[in-house]
């Protein structure tokens, strides 16, 4: 049996999947890993452990599907290619000699370089970053992290400008050692991420390296999303396996949705909250604070053009995507249970909400690490408004369940604004999907249908299906189509007045928590 073997490395765990050429899910393994925050506002990963995990659970995933076909030895099992796909934005950097990170890698919710941002907005740098990259200038993206490593690890500038050290993102970072260091690349959806790439020429941009003062040495090599980059070292998995796709996780959920046509688009519940939108071949410049991003450069007719008509002149094309970026989603159902320690478990979150007809006006902006799209306030701070003496902690779950829609309808305005029609349904996927009273609210929030597909777990299959098409797995864009199935439909069920009037509450509250950080 043939399978493509998905790595999924998420913000809170690494995942493997091994994918059957229906796209289904044949085994899982997932392993969680520690989130350290030395300090209020910061949030680092140890880049060794992720690797680590996710080595782990890839071979685990292996071991479970041989088991699975009794009968067939671990040898026996046809692994046809690798698909990478990442939390992006995470910045790590490493010894090119040792393959040992300088330093924790610094995650994509750490806020330690907005002080950082907010000079170079004052310098009057935001407007020529954002047309050339696509981003709001702000302390989410890799670049200025980048900057804080090699001025605050010892030695790392100097040692950098020797070519000595190694910049990636997750993608690069696992690249590097599945192929022993032999490979130091990654593809143009991360690299979109990082603030130094040019979203027109898809090159690292040197007036931004300059500004960012970020040396071309580090850089890794940027190449298509699907295409094969390399093979794995022998040793790892028995026999070496080609890596043949590799996109950041919402870029590669975007794929693994099928949304391939120009105005298509879906919402991953994460640890945060990803919308993306496919643009086409243009990269749409946004008026309302969304980015705007690749999506993955892959085989034509996966881009929303009409390559498929002439392939053999067009072997690639870059899809482009408008991005909504909320920071935490998954995350606020955590914090109830970790920091609040109020549910034992996330599962929980959905009867103790549904225990109550409504938040009675309490509103949670969960502005933890800053708000991201459409505010971009990195000095907003976590809120918690409109509690009475008959408020329970039943309130407090709904009031955070809907902080996440209320969000994503954020979201969704901005985007139907940049795009300039209004959506007609968004697709969804990611852990949080599964909750069905989530789900009612977004589609009564955002006054479309919701659908929530057959397989859920988009992002991995976007990872697999961009490997297996560069591999032969699958023939193309439109067998990939032809394989999404919905599962679900949630309808709206509330008035238009009503649902401008929550908006609108929400908007209050959200003003609340502006700019409250020291
Ligand atoms: O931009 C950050 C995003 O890639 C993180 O995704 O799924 O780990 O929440 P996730």
């Amino acid at each position: 049996m043939d399978y493509i073997l998905a790595l999924d490395q998420g913000t809170t765990s690494s995942r493997a999947i091994l994918f059957d050429r229906a796209g289904r899910v044949a085994a899982l393994a997932q392993q969680e890993f520690r989130q350290h925050f030395p300090q209020p506002g910061w949030v680092e990963h140890d880049a060794q452990e992720i690797w680590v995990s996710q080595l782990a659970v890839a071979r685990e995933c292996i071991r479970k599907m041989a088991v699975t076909q009794a009968g067939h030895t671990q040898a026996a099992l046809n692994i046809v290619a690798i698909g990478i796909t990442n939390q992006r934005e995470t910045t790590v950097l490493w010894d090119r000699q040792t393959g040992r990170p300088m330093a924790p890698a610094i995650v994509w919710q750490d806020r330690r370089t907005a002080a950082r941002c907010d000079q170079l907005r004052a310098r009057g740098h935001a407007k020529r970053i954002q047309q050339k990259t696509g981003l709001v200038l702000d302390a989410y993206f890799s670049g200025t992290k980048l900057e804080w490593l090699l001025d605050h690890v010892p030695g790392a500038r100097a040692r950098a400008e020797r070519g000595e050290l190694a910049f990636g993102t997750i993608d690069s970072w696992l690249i590097w050692n599945l192929t022993g260091g032999r490979v130091h690349a990654t593809d143009a959806s991360n690299a979109s991420r990082t603030l130094l790439f040019n979203l027109r020429t898809l090159q690292w941009d040197d007036e931004l390296l300059a500004l960012l003062h970020v040396p071309r040495s580090v850089l890794p090599q940027v190449l298509p999303s699907s295409g094969v980059l390399g093979e794995t070292e022998a040793a790892l998995f028995g026999a070496p396996i080609r890596i043949a796709g590799v996109a950041g996780d919402q870029q590669a959920a975007t794929f693994g949705q099928a949304c391939f046509a120009p105005g298509m688009a879906k919402n991953t519940y994460g640890t945060g909250c990803f919308m993306l939108m496919n643009t086409g071949t243009a990269a749409v410049p946004s008026r309302n604070q969304l980015l705007t991003t690749v999506g993955w450069q892959g085989p034509a007719g996966a881009a929303g053009d009409q390559a498929r008509h002439h392939r053999q002149a067009t072997a690639y094309s870059t899809a482009y995507c408008l991005e909504g970026s909320v920071f935490m989603a998954g995350a606020t159902i955590q914090w109830l249970r970790d920091g609040l320690q109020m549910i034992a478990s996330a599962d929980e979150v959905e009867a103790l909400a549904a225990s109550v007809p409504d938040t009675g006006d309490v509103y949670l902006v969960p502005a933890f690490a800053g708000l991201g799209a459409p505010d971009w306030d990195g000095h907003a701070r976590g809120t918690l408004i409109g509690m009475t003496r008959g408020t329970t902690r039943a309130h407090i779950a709904r009031a955070a369940l809907e902080s996440i829609a209320l969000q994503v309808a954020d979201m969704f305005g901005a985007m139907a604004r940049d795009a300039g029609f209004a959506l007609k349904e968004l697709r969804v996927d990611g852990g949080a999907c599964r909750n069905n009273l989530l789900m009612q609210m977004q589609a009564d929030f955002l006054g479309v249908p919701v659908v929530r597909p057959q397989v859920t777990e988009t992002t991995a299959l976007g990872a697999a299906y961009l490997a297996g098409l560069a591999t032969g797995f699958w023939s193309g864009a439109d067998e990939i189509t032809a394989q999404w199935a919905v599962e679900r439909r949630f309808e709206p069920a509330v008035a238009d007045a009503l649902r401008s009037a929550k908006l609108a509450r929400w908007r209050q509250a959200v003003a609340r928590s502006r700019a409250w950080a020291p």
